[in-house]
């Protein structure tokens, strides 16, 4: 847990977090798999665990990630089972190894590619500094891997500041008489998917803390759920307005309520603006633009990729057809955690020609949607 926001009007509850340390320096995180349904602490020590969390989407979200690999590695390095380095050129190759390693883990989002960029800078200095003391570069690594988590929470706290400024003043401010705005976001982008806060969940909860936030409509985001499993618990755990969608509904509430805006993260911005965000991102843009409705992106700088020109560039992760097959939930009679499957037998497993599943993880929206 980590305390809310200190300068908002209205108190918040509590948030949940999925990253925490303890005193002697465990990391842990909570199964996300399991969620809302369980919360379930499990313990990461090496690069070696956060990878398969990683992978297997124990942990998710583009800041989250980024944040456990940096960890996994300040927390190996400081463990007693650390591997001894002779020299410091033995130091420098094991962390660029499993720096590479790490990023190898989920390649949308560039987060995770930033923040191993900032331990190999380390390095790099380190070695143009022919430095003698090993213990120097891998104090120096762990001190960047602490960074990346901690200043994630700080952005997100002023981001969520300044973007409900920026809306509630393009949406006429008190002069529009309106009591509260009516915004819409996608996936899950709160303090479950990063350090903390959260990044369109942060304006969403800034909105709320100053009394501007009449409600807060979020799509089910299938097929992982991770707004009706993730952001449903962090928005009814923060006791916000909100009222979850289906991902097909959003057409239909834009003709139906007066909405103010779609706020939404994203896991890459290149350079011409282009934005790779959680599917289902790009079809709330085209919507967003058709009834007039302000379209926000909110993401931390570690999140744009000035190494790309266009969205086209961008590699978009295709995840296993199973997440698209099968739903894993609550079986209300047992009151145990089930996966059922949503499909005839075979689809997304055979190799027949109809059995196929499409099941991109990750869309892009161009930048002329994206308001300015
Ligand atoms: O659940 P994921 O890891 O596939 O989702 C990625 C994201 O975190 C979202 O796309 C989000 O909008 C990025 S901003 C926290």
């Amino acid at each position: 847990m980590v305390a809310a926001a200190p300068s908002g009007k209205k108190p918040l509850p509590d948030m949940m977090t999925s990253i925490r340390i303890d005193k002697s320096g465990q990391v842990e995180i909570v199964d996300q798999l399991l969620l809302p349904h369980s919360v379930v602490w499990q313990p990461v020590s090496t690069p070696e665990e956060a990878f398969a969390a990683i992978k297997s989407m124990k942990i998710r979200g583009a800041p989250a990630i980024a944040s456990l690999a940096a960890l996994s590695l300040r927390s190996y390095l400081s463990s007693s089972s650390a591997p001894s380095f002779d020299t410091p050129s033995d130091a420098i190759k094991y962390v660029r190894e499993t720096v590479d390693y790490l990023q190898s883990s989920r390649p949308t989002a560039v987060n995770l590619g930033e923040a191993m960029d900032r331990i190999r800078t380390v390095l790099k200095d380190g070695e143009a500094k022919n430095t003698s003391s090993t213990e120097e570069i891998v104090e120096q690594v762990k001190k960047v891997c602490g960074e990346v988590h901690e200043e994630d929470l700080e952005r997100n706290m002023s981001m969520g500041r300044l973007g409900a400024e920026w809306l509630w003043k393009k949406r006429g401010g008190e002069k529009s008489g309106k009591k509260g705005l009516k915004v819409v976001t996608v996936c899950n982008t709160g303090s479950l998917a990063t350090s903390g806060y959260g990044t369109a969940i942060g304006v969403i909860t800034a909105l709320f803390e100053e009394d501007q936030l009449d409600t807060a409509y979020y799509a089910q985001t299938t097929p992982y759920h991770q707004g009706s499993r993730l952001t449903s618990l962090e928005l009814t755990t923060l006791q916000i307005p909100a009222c979850m969608i289906c991902d097909t509904m959003l057409g239909s509430l834009f003709q139906h309520e007066d909405i103010d805006g779609v706020i939404v993260g994203a896991d890459r911005v290149v350079q011409n603006g282009d934005t790779a965000n959680k599917i289902g991102t790009y079809q709330a843009a085209v919507l967003a633009q058709r009834h007039n409705i302000p379209f926000m992106v909110v993401a931390p700088v570690t999140t744009i990729d000035l190494s790309l020109s266009t969205g086209t560039d961008i590699h978009i992760e295709h995840r296993p057809s199973i997440e698209a097959t099968q739903v894993r939930g609550l079986n209300t009679e047992t009151g145990k955690l089930s996966v059922v499957r949503i499909t005839p037998e075979g689809v997304g497993e055979g190799d027949k020609p109809w059995q196929r599943v499409y099941n991109p993880s990750f869309d892009v929206t161009p930048a002329e949607l994206i308001s300015k």
